[in-house]
């Protein structure tokens, strides 16, 4: 039986259990771990053991690159990846959960959105390079215990690449989930919110919603908007603002997910994402405090992080704990999503646990396959603000029914 065929079996046994007994299949949560959370001090440190192993039903480990030369899959951080030299060994640690969690699936996440993918258009130029790649790919995801891989590059060609290589890199990722499947591992790719209409017909993106391609193709439905704009917005918003117009007004999960469902995604392999941070501005006038408020620049950066227009959501939630009576929060109902007003002139639009809460049922009300959780280290894994431990991450949980 081919894999195509088996594939179709399994979903038609899928839709005739859900119609006729209402059982919905299990949504995805896919949480990311960033190796870099261990280095924080204090209350945001972050380490493999601070990960409650059955609150996701898929790990995703950031980041791991190309060495360009080697074209080969390697750590971005030996120190904190592997066990070598004294090293942390988070490799093993992440993929030790499955021992609580036998359910639960880890993917190694290459790229990220700030990492230059140079080597991938290396490799992706040529076929004997392609299949050097991928071969080492395979063996890195084994060697380490991992289950699959994720690309991360949000679209290598569109990510500082050129036009002319677009073609290379469908062929790579073609062939990438051809060895990956063959392999018995999982492939997943994660994309952009939202691209140029000239790109929709594009060969890079026709291969990744191409079926069967990716088990799961992560839409990176957050950061719509934040300090590189000059008024207050929300981060994530699910849905359309009344003011927003113009190159404002695709800027939402909801038309995220249309636009890549007309561009001819399956809405059972799109995964939206839900970010545990929170991006924030300096109002210019303390007066003017509403959405669309003219802004000087980024809010303070937390205590944490301490960057300039960035907060985690337990960096956030703690500091306005703090503040006991002194801010303002408030819940805008057109795009379902909480900010607060703080400090004279601090304006934080983020991500809450009734905001993830409402962001998970547009999962399931649209028949999409789940949602990333990015990142697992910004949630409140210590219960500092008292919602309960990792309160977005088990909001979502909570609404997705899955019993592992
Ligand atoms: C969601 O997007 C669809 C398609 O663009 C649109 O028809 C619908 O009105 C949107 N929903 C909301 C609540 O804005």
């Amino acid at each position: 039986m081919t894999r195509q065929i088996a594939v179709l079996l399994f979903t038609v046994c899928i839709a005739t259990i859900s119609s006729s007994n209402q059982v919905a299949a299990e949504k995805i949560l896919a949480c990311y771990f960033t190796n870099w959370a261990g280095y924080r001090q204090g209350n945001g440190k972050f380490e493999p053991g601070n990960i409650e192993p059955t609150e996701c039903t898929h790990l995703m480990y950031g980041f791991a690159n190309i060495n360009s030369q080697l074209l080969q899959f390697q750590s971005s951080d030996a120190w904190a990846d592997l066990e070598v030299d004294g090293g942390k060994g988070y490799y093993a640690q992440v993929n030790a959960l499955k021992n609580q969690n036998p359910n639960l699936k880890t993917l190694l996440s290459m790229g990220g959105s700030s990492d230059d993918p140079y080597g991938l258009w290396t490799a992706a130029g040529d076929p004997a390079n392609r299949q050097k790649l991928i071969t080492s790919g395979v063996n890195f995801i084994k060697t380490y215990g991992f289950d699959g891989v994720d690309l991360n590059w949000l679209l290598p060609t569109y990510n500082g690449g050129t036009f002319d290589q677009r073609d290379d890199i469908a062929a790579l990722i073609t062939e990438m989930s051809e060895a990956f499947h063959e392999a018995g591992l999982l492939f997943t790719v994660s994309i952009p919110p939202s691209l140029p209409s000239s790109w929709n017909t594009a060969t890079e993106v026709q291969a990744i919603i191409a079926p069967g391609v990716a088990d799961f193709i992560s839409l990176k439905t957050m950061d719509f908007h934040g300090a590189w704009e000059q008024h207050t917005h929300h981060v994530a918003p699910l849905y359309q603002h009344s003011l927003d117009v113009g190159v404002d007004a695709p800027f939402n999960v909801n038309a995220s997910v249309n636009a890549w469902l007309a561009n001819g995604a399956e809405k059972e392999s799109l995964l939206i994402a839900i970010s545990t941070g929170g991006r924030g501005f300096t109002l210019l006038d303390p007066e003017q405090d509403d959405f669309y408020a003219p802004t000087s620049g980024p809010g303070n950066g937390g205590p944490i992080t301490d960057t300039p227009g960035f907060m985690g959501f337990n960096e956030l939630c703690e500091l306005l704990e703090d503040l006991g009576e002194g801010f303002d929060e408030r819940w805008q109902d057109e795009v379902k999503g909480h900010y607060a007003v703080f400090s004279t002139n601090q304006w934080y639009g983020y991500e809450s646990p009734d905001g993830a809460t409402l962001k998970a049922q547009y999962v399931v009300d649209n028949g999409l396959a789940g949602a990333i959780l990015y990142t697992l280290d910004f949630d409140d894994f210590h219960n500092i603000c008292g919602y309960g431990v990792n309160p977005i991450g088990n909001s979502v949980k909570e609404i997705f029914g899955n019993t592992i």
